[in-house]
């Protein structure tokens, strides 16, 4: 593979990613560990996120695993401290994890659900992203969210899910808005249908997937590797001039 140009490396950083025992959020840890950052890699699971950050070591890369449950509002600044404490600073926060704990009309979900979606995917984001401000401040970090192209229009049978991924979408503009002063970033992406664990029920049997992929310019439905290259211009200097950026991996699917 051809070196990456110096602006893209994150040698000296240390990078915080949620929900990374998997999917999306391993694909965008194992790019970021390639581009020089060690990476704490997190999810619900010790075990799961020991597993990656092992094969990361394995591959030549610096990572540690620490379980992080997102949804335990209490626990997250801790974390955080704790995190940078052990690893002299975080540089760049990705906010991944996410929940959908229900599929079919707004009317039909409950509260439960309501608040366990948007205490995952707003309120977590929103926690760690100000515990880690302090630190993220001290050299220029740089903040990504994972929302989903349900936050720019919304999903069919993923009403809350896709009020909570526009929420986030916001979020990250007004943390742009608000924390450039602080020498901080924030940019959101957007990704399409990537074949995860999450989205299985989207690709899984033939015809659903044929109805997506028919009129997608892409021709295919997305890999989390699709997400790797973005996840590292982001968390770098090569994105220096980018903040409050809503960046699309989508195959084309809004312009379809
Ligand atoms: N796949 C798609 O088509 C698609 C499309 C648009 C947006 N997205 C977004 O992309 C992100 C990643 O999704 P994915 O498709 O990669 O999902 P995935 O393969 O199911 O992975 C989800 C990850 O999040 C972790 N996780 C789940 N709940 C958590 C919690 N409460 N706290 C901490 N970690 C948690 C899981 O690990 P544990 O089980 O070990 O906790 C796992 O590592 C999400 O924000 C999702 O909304 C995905």
């Amino acid at each position: 593979m051809p070196a990456l140009p110096d602006s893209f490396r994150l040698d000296g950083r240390v990078a915080l990613v949620t929900g990374a025992s998997r999917g999306i959020g391993e694909a965008m840890a194992r790019a970021l560990a390639d581009a020089g950052a060690h990476v704490v890699v997190t999810s619900r699971k010790q075990e799961a996120v020991d597993a990656v950050a092992a094969s990361i070591r394995e591959d030549g890369g610096q990572a540690t695993g620490r379980a992080l449950h997102v949804g335990h509002a209490d626990e997250l600044a801790d974390a955080v401290a704790e995190i940078a404490d052990a690893h002299g600073g975080l540089h760049v926060l990705v906010n991944n994890a996410a929940t959908n704990p229900v599929y079919g009309p707004v009317e039909e979900t409950d509260e439960r659900a309501f608040d366990q979606i948007m205490g995952v995917n707003l309120k977590g984001p929103f926690l760690l992203a100000k515990a880690a401000l302090p630190h993220l401040s001290k050299d220029g970090g740089s903040i990504v969210n994972v929302s989903s192209i349900g936050g720019v229009t919304p999903e069919t049978g993923l009403g809350v899910y896709s009020v909570s991924k526009a929420a986030l979408l916001s979020l990250t503009q007004v943390m742009a808005k608000e924390w450039g002063r602080h020498g901080v970033r924030a940019n959101a992406v957007c990704p399409g249908l990537i074949q995860t664990d999450f989205s299985r029920a989207l690709w899984d049997d033939e015809q659903t997937l044929g109805r997506f992929t028919r009129n997608l310019p892409a021709g295919r439905i997305g890999v989390p590797g699709d997400l790797a290259g973005l996840a590292v211009f982001l968390a770098s200097d090569a994105s220096a001039y980018c903040t409050g950026g809503v960046f699309t991996v989508d195959g084309g699917y809004l312009v379809a």
